[in-house]
């Protein structure tokens, strides 16, 4: 089928405030999970309307908004959305915050699974929760979850709230139903809130299911904050739209009221604009977009098979993030780490800094241009031949 849109050329980011490219100049970046491609005509036509507008003034979510996030949860996921049972907010990662916040006490337990995305552990800790990780298991380049030892860490610890990754930032798994019924299940059985961070569930492979936590049964909605975002889908970081769903109402007015009183109360106006033009035009761009990334990904892969067989892909089932294994080049942590910097000149993202279970691995964005990403495994090949 003919292609409508290009993610070939490269677009410079430079000096544009982006922190993938403007931190630091002498290194490729292929880090911060951000795309360098530009959102296609129709969507920006949408924004540029409200531009043209010229009024910036506050603004509220509208059942305009709301119809278009229906729209796309009900055919993408299969579920409904209430909006009065939605809360939107900057970002996810503040949400987790607030979450943690209305859903624990001071010095609670929280759990999170690591190798796990990094802004998870620190907003434990920032808050004064006790950090409980549950590491995952890793084996014959396949990632799982232990189910004894979770329900273990959360028996023995008091767990009284879950950050889950669903799918997983950086190992790339995307749960299965049965996975996620059986920590639903020891949440419930144990009192624990889940918060479920679905931020990367548009990004799933062909033959692979994403089961979204809010479709398991009603059962599992008394103790769950859902935490979705159009920021990943549509490369909209940078404008500051989440919707969370908080369907017990003593907990989303709790929320609410953390949410308030760090005083936040209206959102970007732009952001709605763009979420909601994504969520009512940008399947067609995603789908393209999706078969791209396919292309990258069968990339990386024959290029570490032909060039560095010592270097292995975690073969992942979501997200644009890849999971590299760096243990068959016999190196040492601070040795690959200094060989990928120094050596390679790429920005990836280190595997410890995603928590145990993540020394000699990196991360690498594949969401760029084929071309800088063939830039970047060349500059790799380089340093570890
Ligand atoms: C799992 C996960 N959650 C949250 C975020 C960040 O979300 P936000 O920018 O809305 O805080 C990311 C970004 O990479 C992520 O991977």
């Amino acid at each position: 089928m003919e292609k409508k849109y290009d993610f070939d050329t490269v677009v410079d980011r430079h000096n544009t405030g982006s922190v993938k490219f403007d931190l630091r100049h002498d290194l490729l970046p292929l880090w911060v999970a951000d795309m360098d491609f530009p959102l296609p005509g129709e969507i920006l036509d949408a924004i540029k309307k409200r531009v043209d507008h010229g009024i910036f003034g506050y603004t509220m979510t509208t059942a305009s908004y709301w119809k278009a996030f229906d729209f796309w949860c009900s055919r993408e996921y299969g579920y409904h959305v209430r909006s009065a049972e939605w809360v939107t907010v900057p970002g996810i990662v503040y949400s987790l915050s607030i979450a943690i916040r209305a859903v624990t006490e001071p010095s609670d337990a929280v759990l999170i699974e690591q190798p796990g995305y990094y802004p998870f552990s620190n907003v434990v800790t920032n808050n004064g929760r006790t950090l409980i990780v549950a590491p995952l298991c890793y084996k014959n380049g396949r990632y799982t979850r232990d189910i004894a030892a979770f329900e273990k860490a959360v028996r023995d610890n008091n767990v009284k709230a879950l950050i889950l990754c669903s799918p997983h930032n950086p190992v790339g798994r995307v749960w299965t139903k049965d996975e996620l019924t059986a920590v639903a299940e020891v949440c419930r059985r144990y009192g624990v809130t889940v918060i479920a961070d679905e931020i990367h569930c548009d990004f799933i492979r062909p033959g692979i299911k994403f089961t979204s936590f809010a479709t398991l049964g009603d059962e599992y909605k008394q103790k769950l904050i859902l935490c979705t975002a159009p920021s990943k889908t549509f490369n909209l970081a940078g404008l500051q739209v989440s919707n969370i769903w908080i369907p017990d109402p003593v907990s989303r007015e709790k929320y609410k009221r953390i949410n308030q009183a760090n005083g936040y109360n209206n959102a970007n106006t732009l952001g709605l604009a763009a979420a909601e033009a994504c969520y009512t035009l940008g399947k067609p761009w995603l789908e393209e977009l999706k078969e791209y990334l396919e292309g990258n990904i069968a990339y990386v892969k024959n290029f570490l098979a032909h060039n560095m067989p010592c270097i292995k892909l975690v073969e992942p089932e979501g997200t644009y993030l890849l999971w590299l294994d760096f243990h068959g080049t016999g190196l040492s942590n601070a040795e690959m780490k200094e060989r990928v910097e120094s050596r390679a000149r790429l920005w990836l993202d280190h595997g410890d800094m995603f928590g145990q279970g993540g020394e000699l691995f990196e991360r690498i964005n594949i969401a760029c241009p084929r071309k800088r990403l063939e830039q970047a495994m060349n500059q790799l090949k380089e340093a570890f031949k």
